[in-house]
């Protein structure tokens, strides 16, 4: 994901990669050679590069002590979903970051990508009026190697997949999960029960005003990884596709049309840019919307309460 980023950002007039760090020497080299930024193998190393921030895409369970050292440093943080795999932990990085004065951005590109964006735009236009369900699947291809699933590591499923999807639900309904019922189905991959993760759930995420949304997460869809989001509300409906190509409907009772500014090829590279740019933005000063440490830290809330969902009836957030 790091060289994913490092690549996709290097093009930007508003981001100058200085650096590619990498505990693994021949992995910086090969990324920072490609876009003709440094190669760091240590902290220390990247410091001295004296860059304004950081984009940290390490293993999951390094996020929290990167992030401190970015931190304690001076240095800004736009860090990789989730912030921290333990709540408490999470909600403590933001009151770091605030003391530290720094931005700590977490990167939930979805919400830079034109299509998810310009859902979001007609929401708040009132376009459908008020948002009473929405629908989001996240379908992978295939499960990544079991040790990468595990929950220990990068939080399962339910976390590493679901938070995504947690923060849409609570960012296009403007409201807050309150509780929880969830299904594992049965596994299609068995080497995933010795890290103790699933391959397929299901949950039901009661939110406030009586809003309801839906989450389905797959990693065995097997033809290309795939995301969709349907938001059904008053006045209408915001059907948000990821394949073949990125878009957004909007529908109501004057027809359904593509929305104008919400087509792209590549939905993915094109929030995953948008993002680096919004924290550019932030890190100059400038007053960004931008996902920060609560929307992780609510998104992980509400994966460890999916978790618990599943084994043993709905959970009260
Ligand atoms: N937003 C998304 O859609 C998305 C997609 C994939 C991954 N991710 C996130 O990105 C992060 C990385 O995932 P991945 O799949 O790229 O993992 P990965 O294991 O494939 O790659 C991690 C890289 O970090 C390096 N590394 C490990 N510890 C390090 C340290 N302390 N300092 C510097 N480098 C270190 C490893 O050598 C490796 O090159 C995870 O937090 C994951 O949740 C996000």
């Amino acid at each position: 994901m790091g060289a994913v980023h490092a690549r996709t950002i290097a093009p930007s007039p508003l981001v100058d990669v200085v650096a590619v760090a990498d505990t693994d020497t021949a992995a910086a080299a090969a990324v920072a050679g490609e876009i003709g930024a440094s190669p760091c193998t240590t902290t220390d190393h990247l410091l001295e590069t004296e860059a304004d921030g950081w984009l940290i895409a390490t293993p999951t369970v390094t996020h929290p002590a990167l992030v401190r050292e970015a931190l304690a440093a001076g240095v800004h943080v736009l860090c990789e979903k989730p912030l921290s795999l333990d709540v408490a932990d999470s909600a403590a990085l933001g009151s770091e970051a605030l003391a530290a004065g720094k931005v700590l951005q977490v990167g939930f590109w979805r919400r830079f990508s034109p299509p998810w964006a310009a859902a979001k735009r007609l929401i708040d236009a009132g376009a459908i009026g008020r948002p009473l369900m929405v629908r989001l699947s996240q379908w992978d291809a295939d499960p990544p190697p079991a040790s990468f699933c595990d929950p220990k590591t990068s939080g399962g499923l339910a976390i590493d997949c679901g938070v995504h999807e947690f923060d849409l639900a609570e960012w296009f309904t403007g409201a807050t999960v309150k509780k929880v019922t969830a299904f594992n189905l049965p596994l299609v991959d068995e080497s995933l029960a010795d890290v103790g993760d699933v391959d397929n759930l299901v949950a039901v995420l009661e939110m406030g005003d009586g809003v309801v949304a839906t989450v389905d997460l797959s990693r065995n869809c097997r033809y290309e990884d795939d995301v969709r989001t349907e938001i059904l509300g008053e006045q209408g409906a915001i059907f948000v596709d990821f394949l073949p190509t990125g878009r957004t409907r909007l529908a109501t009772a004057a027809g359904v049309e593509v929305v104008p500014g919400s087509e792209t090829d590549d939905a993915f590279g094109a929030g995953i840019r948008a993002q680096a740019e919004a924290f550019a933005r932030a890190v100059a000063g400038e007053d960004v919307d931008i996902p920060l440490e609560a929307a992780s830290t609510r998104a992980v809330a509400t994966g460890r309460a999916i978790q618990q969902a599943a084994e043993s009836g709905p959970v009260d957030l």
